[in-house]
């Protein structure tokens, strides 16, 4: 394989609700579950070829999805002989302005009930955030047989199999209540509408991908432009690129939620998000880009995913990894997500766009509903379960930097300590400092076990000379050399 990575090693609450039809197939001799009243303004809504939304959020995604549809609603109604109307947006404070125009008889609510309760609402669209008041939301929506389109990663990646009980219990396999979450994993990028149906005869080996944006709009400020972590971060922030708690970017967890649903998309897997190894780009220094630079590559944050070789395993991190300049992946900047995905089929392909933003948010939450207005259905919205077991081992070439106070026998030392743990030194890089307090030098390993690493750093993490933690990184590629 030409990459570098091998592993070693509900009861749910609500009512059912039978013989459920949705929305775009409703007609007036459905059967239906609601009450006679409401029915008649169903059928009202069916009949008259439209389809109604309610909105939760009407912040930066919200007010791009009012956009798109008023400006292509005509459009809308050739492709999907539908008429999708927003009637209802759901927003903490109804008396703040809005950087959008609200379309014809759409009405601003603050309670959630206004759109859940009203039986004349076929799509709730949830672009609130969070994970409570809207899983709330969209559990009640999917119950109340309404389809949801949300962008809630975090959501989708805490709740994912209560979700997928919910649409079970309803019957969605029998074209019930639609569950859609493009937008979710790189906003704009369309990579579930692929993981659902451009790889179903395929083997997925391997995924990797630049997917937080602000994590690589920061690492490419302090690369190309030389800027500190901080000023990175705040320039970030100033831009939007940021989470509302960007402890979620640069801790890398935003990137694990994306990885775990890719997670259960490609490989049927449902794992604990805590199981796979997260690391952000905090521990990051000028030093690690000096290093990376002279070795002819660059840092990315990366979330990967392997399979192993007899097929039977998966492992899984989030972390910033080495990347060759020969490599497409480093020349993806700013914050621009990426994702590769090699399997047996296609060999590679790979996705790069947007990851964020209002527009290209807003366009993955839009072809959501206009595939549900079109009669479009998936009956897994995260494709079927299976047994693949996860690994939290793997085999890979390491890069690791070491800040010493000057002292005879350094390199003596780590070479005893990699023997003892059979760790193979590729090379040993070491710049000349003007400075003590920036005195470090670097390591590139073999290809080597992860645990093995582990092993070796906490045993010179305990030596005298050395100063702090130390810091590694995985090499992408088996090939970073050629
Ligand atoms: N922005 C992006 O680039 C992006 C990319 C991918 C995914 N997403 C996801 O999309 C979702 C929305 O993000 P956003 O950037 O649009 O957020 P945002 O700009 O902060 O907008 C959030 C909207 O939801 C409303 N809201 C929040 N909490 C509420 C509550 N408890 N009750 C009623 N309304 C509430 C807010 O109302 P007020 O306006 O009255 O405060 C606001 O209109 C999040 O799940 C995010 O992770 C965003």
């Amino acid at each position: 394989m030409r990459f570098n990575l091998a592993i070693v090693a509900s009861a749910l609450s609500g009512s059912r609700v039978s013989s459920f039809v949705p929305p775009h197939l409703r007609s007036p001799s459905s059967s239906s579950s609601f009450s006679s009243a409401s029915s008649s303004v169903l059928h009202a809504s069916a009949d008259s070829d439209t389809v109604t939304l309610g909105i939760f959020g009407g912040g930066t995604v919200g007010g791009g999805i009012v956009e798109i549809l008023t400006k292509k609603r005509s459009h809308f109604k050739l492709l999907t002989g539908k008429d999708i109307v927003v009637r209802k947006i759901c927003v903490r404070d109804a008396t703040k302005s809005r950087d959008f125009e609200l379309p014809d008889g759409c009405e601003i609510v603050t309670s959630y009930d206004d759109i859940l309760d009203d039986e004349t609402i076929d799509y709730a669209v949830e672009v609130m955030g969070g994970t409570t008041d809207a899983k709330d939301v969209v559990m009640s929506a999917l119950r109340k047989g309404k389809s949801v389109v949300t962008a809630n990663k975090a959501l989708i990646a805490k709740d994912l199999a209560e979700i997928e009980g919910v649409l079970a219990s309803l019957g969605a396999e029998d074209a019930g209540a639609q569950f859609r979450y493009e937008a979710a994993v790189c906003g704009g990028i369309p990579i579930i509408r692929s993981m659902q149906g451009d790889f179903v005869g395929a083997n997925v080996k391997l995924m990797s991908g630049i997917i937080n944006g602000c994590t690589n709009f920061m690492l490419t400020a302090m690369d190309r432009d030389g800027k500190s972590y901080e000023d990175a971060l705040s320039q970030a922030s100033d831009l939007g690129y940021a989470e509302a708690d960007p402890t979620l970017d640069v801790g890398g967890f935003d990137a694990r939620s994306k990885l775990k649903i890719l997670m259960r998309l490609a490989y049927g897997m449902d794992v604990d998000e805590d199981e796979i190894s997260c690391r952000g780009i905090t521990e990051l220094t000028k030093i690690d880009f000096e290093y990376a630079k002279t070795l002819g590559g660059t840092i990315k944050l990366l979330g990967v995913a392997a399979l192993n070789d007899d097929g039977s395993k998966v492992s899984a991190f989030v972390s910033p990894c080495y990347v060759t300049n020969a490599d497409p992946l480093s020349s993806v900047s700013g914050a621009t997500n990426a994702i590769e995905v090699v399997s047996d089929n296609l060999v590679s392909s790979i996705y790069i766009g947007q990851g964020a933003g209002r527009y290209p948010t807003a366009n993955s939450c839009v072809n959501d509903i206009v595939s549900l207005a079109r009669g479009d259905s998936t009956p897994l919205p995260f494709n079927p379960k299976s047994d693949m077991k996860f690994a939290n081992n793997y085999e890979s070439v390491f890069f690791l930097r070491l800040n010493y106070r000057d002292m005879v026998g350094i390199t003596r030392q780590v070479g005893e300590i990699c023997e003892r743990h059979g760790v193979s030194i590729h090379s040993i890089l070491q710049n000349p400092r003007a400075k003590d307090q920036e005195s470090a030098f670097a390591i590139v390993t073999e290809k080597v076990e992860y645990a093995s690493i582990l092993k070796v750093l906490a045993d010179i993490e305990g030596l005298d000379w050395c100063r702090g933690k130390p810091f590694y990184m995985p090499v992408l590629r088996d090939d970073w050399q050629s």
